[in-house]
């Protein structure tokens, strides 16, 4: 069953609105986007890498590892391996989460302020080429639109495609995306080489998620100090967050690293007490029990709790179990993965199997030890990550919710014997367009 419902687009009071513009007046253009102080001419490359490093600004797509390091490191391989001009960038728009839109949101419709971040890192790290990726056909058309309506030389020389791939919870990662540039599959590679060292048509490669770069010409127009007043010291900035689950439409937020998730979830409309947990990170980071509620929304504490923000995207859990949740993620796994490692995909297969059958009750003890077995030894296999977001499931559900577990071997989950929760893509949230 897919109960795909489509998106609301706030930001949070307080928050002024970085990455979402100004909302009510449709996708911007490219006059509207001038307006706001976009494409401005970058003469201080170097001073503005040094503005990126003073934000810690981290990237959007998952890791939240640090752009500066990122595009230091690509510039310097550039000037090291394939002489000046040798770089190419690649904006990740490609969103496979299902519980993700925000993404999407940003391409249908700030296509400017994205290409604008592409020109920022591109003239930072000295590429002459770069890549808008992703799979859904309304961002291309937009992102194709804002292309047309700029001159040859507004994006600094640097030359931008497009590239459209079929969507998949792997084509997003970051090989993946290089492999379908040089002409493959937009499934992943085995690392090393990574995209900075080896990447499209062999040059060194940024792939940084397109709200990460979204983020550049902010910091372009007004400083890294501006940029630290809101987040935290860890996770600088504002962030998107697509929040599902609770029963309730999803909504794409923007707001301040650091905010408590209950004020959150206030905003939400949904009571702390209606809460049994919340799945973290897209798919990725696993599954909090109500230890959530006293979480606030930043990398530092959900790592201290073994969880993410990943990609942004949390799908609030109420009423549904959370055995029969992790019995849909684990399935979608199995279905999703690229089917090229072998520990992978007879991995992915158990402990969708082990968690399919716990979710209907016939699972045994021995069932959930090979569970918890494998939720650890398979981790860190496979040529992706796939395989670390299926063991952070498998391992969350054994760690967070035992009770619900026990009640599943023993055939007394009342939820479940109601009817449990199925979902080929738990909780997928719908991308808009403003009207
Ligand atoms: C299985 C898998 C899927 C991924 N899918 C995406 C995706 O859809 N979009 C994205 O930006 N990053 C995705 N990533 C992360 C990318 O590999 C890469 O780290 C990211 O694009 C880098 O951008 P950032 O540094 O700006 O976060 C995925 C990673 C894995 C392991
Ligand atoms: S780890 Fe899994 S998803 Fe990743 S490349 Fe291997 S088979 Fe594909």
């Amino acid at each position: 069953m897919n109960t795909t419902q489509s998106t609301t687009i706030t930001t949070v009071p307080g928050c002024e609105p970085r990455l979402l513009g100004e909302l009510g007046h449709g996708p911007e253009d490219l006059a509207a986007y001038r307006k706001l102080g976009g494409y401005r001419p970058l003469a201080d490359t170097d001073g503005f890498l040094s503005e990126v490093e003073a934000s810690g600004l981290v990237g959007r797509g998952g890791a939240a590892f640090p752009l500066a390091v990122k595009l230091r490191t690509v510039r310097d391989n550039g000037r090291l391996i394939a002489g000046a001009g040798g770089t190419v960038v690649v904006a990740n728009g490609e969103e496979g989460e299902p519980a993700s839109v925000k993404d999407r949101w940003l391409l249908r419709n700030r296509p400017h302020l994205i290409l604008d971040g592409l020109r920022l890192a591109a003239t930072i790290v000295g590429a002459d080429r770069a890549y808008v990726y992703v799979s859904d056909p309304e961002s291309a058309h937009s992102v194709e639109t804002a292309l047309g309506e700029l001159d040859p030389d507004a994006l600094g020389g640097v030359a931008v495609g497009m590239m459209t791939v079929q969507p998949g919870y792997v084509a997003g990662e970051e090989t993946a995306a290089v492999r379908a540039l040089n002409g493959g599959p937009a499934k992943p590679t085995d690392k090393p080489p990574r995209p900075f060292e080896v990447g499209v048509d062999d040059r060194p490669t940024l792939v940084s998620n397109v709200e990460t770069l979204a983020n550049l010409p902010y910091l372009q127009c007004h400083g890294s100090t501006a940029f630290r007043s809101q987040g935290t010291s860890l996770s600088p900035g504002t962030f998107l967050a697509t929040i599902t689950g609770a029963g309730r439409p999803p909504v794409l937020y923007e707001l301040p690293h650091g905010m408590p998730f209950t004020e959150l979830l206030g905003l939400h409309g949904v009571s702390p007490d209606q809460v049994r947990g919340a799945l973290m990170g897209g798919y990725f980071a696993g599954l909090l029990n109500r230890t959530v509620l006293e979480t606030t929304l930043d990398h530092e504490t959900m790592r201290r709790l073994g969880s993410g923000l990943g990609c942004g995207a949390i799908s609030v859990i109420t009423d549904d179990c959370p055995v029969a949740v992790a019995a849909s993620v684990l399935a979608y796994f199995d279905r999703e993965n690229a089917g090229q490692c072998g520990s992978c995909f007879n991995g992915t297969a158990a402990m969708a199997a082990v968690a399919g059958a716990l979710r209907d009750r016939v699972a045994t003890t021995e069932d959930v030890e090979r569970l918890r077995r494998w939720s650890v030894l398979l981790r860190g296999r496979g040529a992706c990550a796939t395989l670390d977001a299926a063991t952070n499931v498998a391992a969350s559900l054994l760690s967070q919710f035992p009770g619900e577990v026990a009640a599943h071997l023993d055939g007394t989950c009342q939820d479940c014997a109601r009817g449990a929760f199925s979902a080929d893509r738990p909780y997928e949230a719908e991308a808009v367009r403003l009207a």
